[in-house]
């Protein structure tokens, strides 16, 4: 099995992390988590992108230099990521010196090349986007997602962007997952279709100070995307000195995939895809582009929108696992997804709080009680052989809709193995079975552990923390992907141990 490298966007340190952010985060952890359990050694980045002009501002704003308020910015996000409980491998800053001359040599290299050269510009930019626009991009005098633009006349650097559509064109159409969902790639064919002008990438330092230095003019500094881009591959070795087998095993044998918002499709599509092309890099395996969290009026959760959550206070209420499971369960990957509290409660009474909470209590409350917390003997498994052919499919369904990017799915398959399972339970009756027959009802008993092994195991990626306890109480006390095919595998005479709801009914 190839490496997995899975990245996040890196984020502006205008901001802290709102849910939109940590949904981005949450669901690569939850990714990563998943890949580790099917066995693959990987790796997640995430970070923070601290160049540019909307930095600047945002620090100035703050009376703190750039480097002091960046500095301030990235222990927020690594406070929050580790409350979210991300466990990223890389946090990435664009400020970090190795990053600075990686960046510096690859401008070095492409203008050596020729792939870099001076002309005038004029043009609009939007500062909340870093993004440069011609005249006939704009939309009502602002830029096609309605952000404020201001005019741009000044000498620049450019980057021979239009010299790599043919091969990048070629590229998407050879590789159909390269840009997923299908309606992405689909726009990003489309944009290519058209021709391709070269980009901007530089900035006169008397306009903005807040930058890579060119390593050919010190007039300049670099333009914040053709910087901060290159840290997916900096991050694990290019341009840097002894990390050359990293770069091999990570990069060039690995899966690569950036999980990233579908407002930056393009920079990544499209200017990031052919700065690799021109340097030489092969292309990462797959630009996945997520929707995004909606706010009450319908619109992108964001700052500048005003309407923004805090993903600490919706850990607090929904508890971290319960936020987490709320991420993925009602997110189609690729789709937008509104938020609200009122439907995110329901989801996680009726999924976590019915559905697994109470296959757990019961389960654990009769063992405790009959059993003396022993796991009861297995025996004749011919009254829930349906439930062992669900199970014994369940992993390996999970793992195919994981790797086609649709956890959300993944979730609905293992909760509806707990409903049969639930089903069963209320089929047999072993509340009332073990008054006739002790060791019948033992083993529905034991049945019902076996469902729960395997959905907290294959669970486990996206709730960590409680479906150890879960697997603890069970009797079982190990995450197993293996182990999720079989059934009978906890041992009998197994402590088993009723506990406190982990997911209490919340109002
Ligand atoms: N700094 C750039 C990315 C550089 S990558 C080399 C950037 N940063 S950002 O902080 O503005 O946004 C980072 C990511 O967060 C984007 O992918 C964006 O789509 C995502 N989200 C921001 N708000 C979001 C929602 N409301 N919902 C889902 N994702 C959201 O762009």
């Amino acid at each position: 099995m190839k490496p997995f490298y899975l990245t996040t966007p890196l984020y502006y340190v205008n901001d802290r992390p709102h849910l939109g952010t940590a949904y981005a985060t949450i669901t690569a952890d939850v990714l990563k988590r998943f890949q580790q359990l099917f066995g693959r050694e990987t790796k997640l980045l995430t970070g923070t992108d601290e160049h540019g002009q909307k930095v600047e501002q945002a620090a100035k704003k703050r009376n703190l230099s750039p480097q002091v308020h960046s500095d301030e910015m990235a222990e927020n996000f690594k406070t929050i990521w580790k409350e979210l409980n991300i466990s990223y491998d890389i946090f990435y800053r664009t400020t970090d010196d190795f990053h600075v001359k990686a960046v510096q040599k690859a401008l070095q290299d492409l203008f050596d090349k020729g792939d870099i050269y001076q002309n005038s510009y004029e043009g609009w930019y939007s500062v909340s986007e870093e993004i440069f626009y011609t005249e006939k991009d704009l939309v009502d005098g602002r830029s096609p997602e309605g952000k404020e633009v201001v005019k741009v006349q000044e000498t620049n650097y450019f980057f021979k962007m239009g010299s790599y559509q043919k091969a990048l064109l070629d590229h998407i159409e050879a590789h159909p997952d390269f840009i997923l969902p299908v309606s992405r790639r689909n726009e990003v064919l489309g944009f290519l279709r058209q021709p391709l002008n070269d980009l901007c990438i530089s900035r006169p330092k008397e306009r903005l100070a807040w930058g890579i230095p060119l390593p050919f003019d010190d007039d300049y500094v670099t333009y914040v995307w053709f910087d901060a881009l290159l840290n997916y591959a900096v991050a694990v070795g290019f341009n840097r000195e002894g990390m050359e087998d990293d770069f091999k095993k990570w990069w060039i044998e690995g899966e690569v995939k950036h999980l990233i918002g579908k407002d930056i499709l393009t920079t990544h599509a499209v200017y990031w895809s052919t700065m690799l092309l021109a340097l030489g890099v092969p292309l990462p395996t797959q630009i996945f582009a997520t929707g995004w969290i909606l706010n009450k009026d319908q619109g992108k959760m964001s700052k500048s929108q005003g309407d923004v959550m805090n993903p600490l206070d919706l850990k607090n209420h929904f508890s971290l696992d319960g936020l987490r499971y709320l991420m993925i369960r009602d997110v189609h990957m690729g789709n937008d997804a509104p938020f609200s509290l009122e439907t995110a409660t329901q989801r996680v009474n009726a999924d976590l709080a019915n559905n697994l909470g109470n296959l757990l209590s019961r389960s654990t409350n009769l063992v405790s009680k009959f059993y003396d917390g022993k796991k009861p003997q297995t025996g004749d498994l011919e009254n829930c052989k349906h439930l062992i052919a669900l199970g014994a499919e369940l992993p390996g369904k999970v793992q195919n809709l994981v790797d086609g990017m649709k956890p959300s799915f993944a979730l609905e398959e293992i909760m509806s193995f707990l409903s049969e399972t639930n089903k069963y339970l209320e089929d047999r009756a072993p509340w009332k079975l073990v008054k006739e027959d002790e060791k019948a009802a033992g083993e529905v008993l034991a049945n019902a552990l076996e469902s729960l092994r395997i959905a907290a195991t294959l669970l486990s990626p996206v709730m960590p923390e409680s479906m150890d306890e879960l697997l603890r109480r069970i009797g079982y006390g190990k995450v197993d992907f293996e182990n999720a095919k079989n059934w009978n595998v906890i041992q009998d005479g197994a402590a088993v141990e009723k506990g406190d709801p982990l997911f209490p009914r919340l109002q």
